[in-house]
């Protein structure tokens, strides 16, 4: 899964988030459209020389292409890894205003191992971390998150099935990246001390993590050499060497500015983990404004999925050359 040069598609939006993105291109949140924009992504040409998984929903790994090969299958022809997002979402963590913990735990043996007879061989647990420039997070936002992502990752394990843990820290708001930097340091150092307390097998485990960067609103927006440096001095501090791999959520960047932040991070040379893209909105927003919901465009929309995975695939050797790349926006 981390093979050099490879990232991972991430197409695990609930049927909720599914619909966000739809409407971005007016179209309905409709099972159809769903389906169509799956098997655009799914079934594209040639992914397979940059992707060396795609993450999916519930909905998605249960359902089929318009040939009828299920879609986990569609992945696996092409010898792509297929994942799960298996949390349910997140609700809020009383006592701690503007906090939240991520649920999903009941039940989960059963689910992986039905997602396993599917064809799952990894799967995602996000928890997100708010953050602001004042009092947030709070420590035991933070703890809580990460034992329900302890838990979640021995479960996995226990089912022979790879653990994506993502504690998110959000990049909406007008935080400095500088408490960006505090923030994630201090999540991931209580991240790794839990996932140890609680025996978890860091070589068989990815880490999914938020670049770090200022807030959307900051009025200081950090340069992608700024975001570079902070993102592996917080890593260097944070995350045991020992960890299977990282991968970078884009978490609401522009497809170009996730990119070229990923280059930057590459630009550093090899680390300790290999290292590489997990985005969705950076490399789906492209493929939707392709499509447009036109059966006519889905060529060209497979094209331009195509096109933003090269790039970051090249972004995560640092290769990436943004000036040449009229295509990411
Ligand atoms: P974004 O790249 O859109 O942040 O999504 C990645 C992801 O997996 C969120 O859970």
């Amino acid at each position: 899964m981390m093979s050099s040069g490879k990232g991972i598609l991430a197409a695990d939006e609930s049927d909720a988030t599914a619909g966000k993105r739809l409407e971005m291109v007016h179209l309905p949140n409709e099972p159809e459209n769903r389906q169509d924009f799956r098997e655009i992504l799914f079934a594209a040409p040639g992914t397979e020389e940059y992707l060396s998984g795609v993450i999916m929903y519930d909905s998605s790994i249960k359902n089929f292409a318009d040939d009828g090969t299920p879609f986990p299958d569609v992945l696996i022809s092409k010898g792509i890894v297929p994942g799960i997002k298996v949390d349910m979402g997140v609700v809020d963590l009383q006592g701690f205003k503007g906090e939240v913990v991520t649920q999903g735990l009941d039940g989960l043996a059963d689910r992986l191992k039905e997602y396993y007879d599917l064809g799952a061989r990894f799967a995602k647990w996000r928890a997100v971390i708010s953050i602001d420039e004042d009092d947030l997070p709070t420590d035991e936002a933070i703890t809580i998150n990460c034992i329900m992502l302890a838990r979640y990752a021995q479960i996995a394990q226990e089912a022979g099935i790879v653990p994506m843990v993502e504690p998110e820290v959000i990049y909406a708001g007008d935080h400095s990246l500088a408490k960006a930097e505090l923030v994630t340091t201090r999540t991931l150092q209580i991240l790794f001390h839990t996932l140890l307390k609680y025996k978890v097998d860091l070589e068989g485990l990815i880490l999914k993590s938020s670049m770090v960067l200022a807030g959307d609103m900051h009025g200081d927006q950090s340069t992608a050499e700024q975001v570079a440096n902070a993102t592996l001095r917080t890593f260097h501090l944070s995350v045991p060497h020992e960890v299977g791999g990282i991968v970078f959520l884009s978490g609401g960047q522009s497809p170009k500015r996730a990119t070229e932040n990923l280059n930057a991070i590459a630009s550093y040379g090899e680390q300790p983990w290999p290292i590489t893209f997990s985005f969705s909105r950076a490399i789906e927003e492209p493929v939707l404004l392709t499509w447009q919901g036109k059966p006519e465009n889905v060529e060209a929309a497979q094209k331009t999925l195509l096109h933003a995975c090269k790039m970051n695939s090249l972004a995560s050797q640092g290769k990436y050359d943004a000036n040449e790349d009229t295509v990411l926006k």
